[in-house]
């Protein structure tokens, strides 16, 4: 199990960590959380062009770093770029006393 720390996040703030060895990513939206794996499903690499700057310029949409893919914050279904209609990763994941808290895969 990995537990986060967000309640110290703005609206619209990432952070990146690490959940069962693989990089991962939470980004605040109106009072959610929502996590995914940090994984571009174009070519599979880390999407953030700086650390903890996952959102466009706008601060609406995920962008990857690499080629500029877009995706919705709260679906990951990527709505522009070479991997259009393709999707992050999702975790599951709750929010308890602040922090995120995400189940391992082995349980
Ligand atoms: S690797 Fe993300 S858009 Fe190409």
């Amino acid at each position: 199990m990995t537990r986060i720390t967000i309640a110290d996040l703005p609206d619209l703030g990432c952070r990146s960590f690490v959940h069962d060895g693989e990089p991962c990513f939470v980004v605040m939206k109106d009072g959610q959380a929502y996590a995914y794996k940090n994984s571009c499903p174009h070519l599979g690499v880390e999407l953030e062009w700086e650390d903890g700057k996952f959102l466009d310029f706008e601060g609406v949409l995920i962008q990857c770093a690499m080629h500029g893919a877009l995706f919705l914050i709260e679906s990951g279904e990527c709505v522009s770029g070479p991997c259009l209609g393709q999707s992050l990763q999702a975790l599951e994941a709750r929010v308890d006393n602040g922090q995120l808290v995400i189940a391992s895969d082995a349980g």
